[in-house]
């Protein structure tokens, strides 16, 4: 699918989002579009869906850092176009999530200023029901489950379920229309190998 693709669904939705699971390089992932740059002036009381900077927290509850944190050192690594790819790996038992693909209250067309889990636009994994937030941005740590090293990524929070931490986000680029991941951040993916 190409942006416009993505930009057309939205303009179907309740919130103006839309999202699709596929393959890039091999591996699963999401992409979510989020009009971003319309709504990110309006108060979130309006109900504009935009994407949320956030702190993260580690499974313990130690915060990590703040998602600008990684901004500021790689801006690349902000929403393009008002669209995020994101690892399709439960980082519960590594399930594939998909994007609202069950109708219930988690997954329902709507948009929760704070990354909460009432109401959807969520990611759902239907092994065992972890819910994740692609609006909410933020820094957060996994581990390469071959050596056991820790590292930390950006990626969207999770909102519910017994994942432990949210999603690596893949950055990525346009290519004219076409949605391209940067490559410079593969460690993120590790933790199911
Ligand atoms: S593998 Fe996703 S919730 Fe268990």
């Amino acid at each position: 699918m190409t942006r416009e693709d993505f930009v057309d669904e939205a303009a179907k939705s309740n919130t103006g989002t839309s999202g699709a699971a596929g393959v890039w390089n091999g591996v699963p992932v999401v992409v979510n579009y989020v009009d971003h740059d319309a709504n990110k002036s309006t108060p979130a009381s309006s109900g504009k869906a935009r994407y949320q900077s956030m702190e993260g927290y580690d499974e313990t509850g130690k915060y990590v850092g703040h998602f600008d944190d990684m901004v500021d050192v790689d801006p690349r690594i902000f929403p393009t176009g008002g669209l995020v790819m994101i690892f399709g790996r439960c980082t519960h038992l590594c399930c594939i999530p998909g994007w609202q693909l069950v109708s219930n209250t988690f997954t329902e067309d709507s948009w929760t200023p704070g990354g909460g889990d009432d109401g959807g636009t969520k990611l759902f994994c239907i092994c065992h029901s972890s819910r994740f937030d692609p609006t909410a941005l933020e820094l957060n740590t996994n581990r390469n489950r071959a050596n056991g090293s820790t590292f930390t990524y950006a990626g969207i929070r999770r909102s519910g379920g017994p994942a432990p931490v949210g999603l690596p986000l893949i950055p990525i680029q346009l290519n004219g229309d076409t949605i391209e991941g940067i490559t410079d951040y593969t460690d993120w993916l590790t933790y199911c190998d």
